[in-house]
């Protein structure tokens, strides 16, 4: 049985007041609290530990090195990626998007060629497209959404040419919750040769991933939604691509040999880490995922389903309440508006109740102009939230329109 006060324990901002009210945190689609475990790991790491990594030959430093290198193993095992080298650390998914669309932009892409994204991207996986694309004239299309919040699967496969150099799509969107089907995605881009990159910043902390079985080329992650800290994230890539690419940022650390006349570069993963890296993150990073690892992650995404059921449920009872997002397969994230009440007021209002929800556009303006809003509420729960979270969420809602009409 899941024992989720227990969890909860684990989580000390879990039990702080906010607004004279015990906090209740639905915003973890935005960042994920932190257990203990790794906030005072990282507090340790800064007391006792604290060195730059690969540069010194005293033993504080190689004792560094050795923690920052075992992570990046522990995060290969964790996703099952076939060698170390294919985990590079990077600020989060979008620095990782970023990384590879600039490569892209520098070594592949030419004039005639197209970039495939879906409606229901973060602004972090469409821009940095734009802009690789008004570099090199490459073309940017996008696959439709349905009105469920679910991807037009008739119209992906059309768009997937020739002429398609890369497919970048998110698992489990920000702002509607929908899984999209991407094992299955990724079969049908790799028939026409293309190849894939997941932005996984919402799939990873709700369920296990496997790169190997999936076969993505390429998949990213955010360290602070997966219950690690801030500034830290993974950029997973096939070994092939990684050395096909070219270094993102330059300076220390990714060279070999720096001489006036040129420079060469390091093999991966060093190429793609220029500078001192989040020491202190990374191994935050590796306390989070030892966390997630003890955790039984079947039970707790059954806990998730079944608080997504009981939300959704709820919401259902409230009368001028329209879910944007209803698609079948879904993670624990609902996402709301009220005909005649702004998302900022509803916020606002569950606020001064102790309980925090994300309000806006989510990073995700084109999807919410599909839908005809210029903005969503959204809940998003994580295996730390109970039903009681549930049920003062619902129930301030109700109060809410009492209040406002
Ligand atoms: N992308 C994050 C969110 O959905 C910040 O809130």
């Amino acid at each position: 049985m899941f024992n989720v006060q227990s969890i909860r324990d684990d989580f000390p901002i879990l039990s702080t007041l906010m607004n004279d009210k015990p906090l209740i945190y639905l915003d973890n689609a935005a960042t994920s609290q932190k257990p203990l475990s790794v906030i005072e790991e990282e507090e340790n790491f800064y007391k006792t530990s604290n060195s730059n990594i690969h540069r010194g030959v005293f033993r504080l430093s190689e004792q560094a090195t050795a923690r920052y290198e075992a992570t990046r193993k522990e995060f290969a095992d964790f996703i099952s990626a076939e060698k170390d080298s294919e985990i590079i650390f990077v600020k989060g998914v979008t620095e990782a998007i970023n990384l590879i669309a600039s490569g892209f932009s520098q070594s592949i892409l030419k004039e005639g060629d197209e970039i495939l994204i879906s409606g229901m991207e973060h602004h972090a996986n469409i821009v940095p497209w734009q802009i690789a694309c008004e570099q090199t004239g490459a073309t940017l299309k996008v696959i439709p959404v349905l009105e469920d919040g679910s991807l037009d699967l008739l119209a992906f496969e059309a768009l997937l040419s020739e002429k398609t150099q890369l497919l970048s799509i998110v698992h489990i969107s920000n702002a509607l919750g929908t899984i999209n089907p991407i094992k299955s995605m990724i079969e049908k881009a790799h028939a026409k040769g293309v190849p894939v990159l997941v932005d996984g910043a919402q799939s990873a902390p709700h369920m296990e991933v496997n790169v190997k079985e999936l076969n993505c080329d390429f998949y990213v992650f955010s360290g602070h939604k997966l219950f690690a800290p801030t500034g830290v994230g993974v950029l997973y890539g096939k070994e092939k691509w990684l050395e096909q690419l070219p270094p993102y940022q330059s300076g220390g650390d990714m060279i070999e040999k720096v001489d006036f006349d040129g420079t060469t570069f390091k093999g991966i993963p060093g190429k793609f880490e220029a500078g001192t890296p989040n020491i202190a993150g990374v191994i935050g990073l590796s306390q989070a995922i030892q966390y997630l690892q003890n955790l039984d992650r079947e039970e707790a995404m059954a806990h998730e389903v079944a608080l997504l059921k009981q939300a959704t449920e709820g919401l259902s009872e409230i009368d001028g309440l329209r879910l944007i997002g209803t698609a079948e397969e879904k993670a624990s994230i609902v996402s709301f508006v009220f005909d005649a009440i702004h998302a900022h007021d509803v916020g606002t209002f569950l606020d001064a109740g102790g309980i925090a929800i994300r309000t806006g556009h989510h990073c995700t303006m084109p999807l919410l102009k599909r839908f005809n809003v210029p903005a969503t509420a959204r809940a998003s729960f994580a295996f730390y939230n109970n039903s009681n979270d549930v049920d003062c969420f619902v129930e301030s809602l109700k109060k809410m329109k009492s209040f406002f009409l």
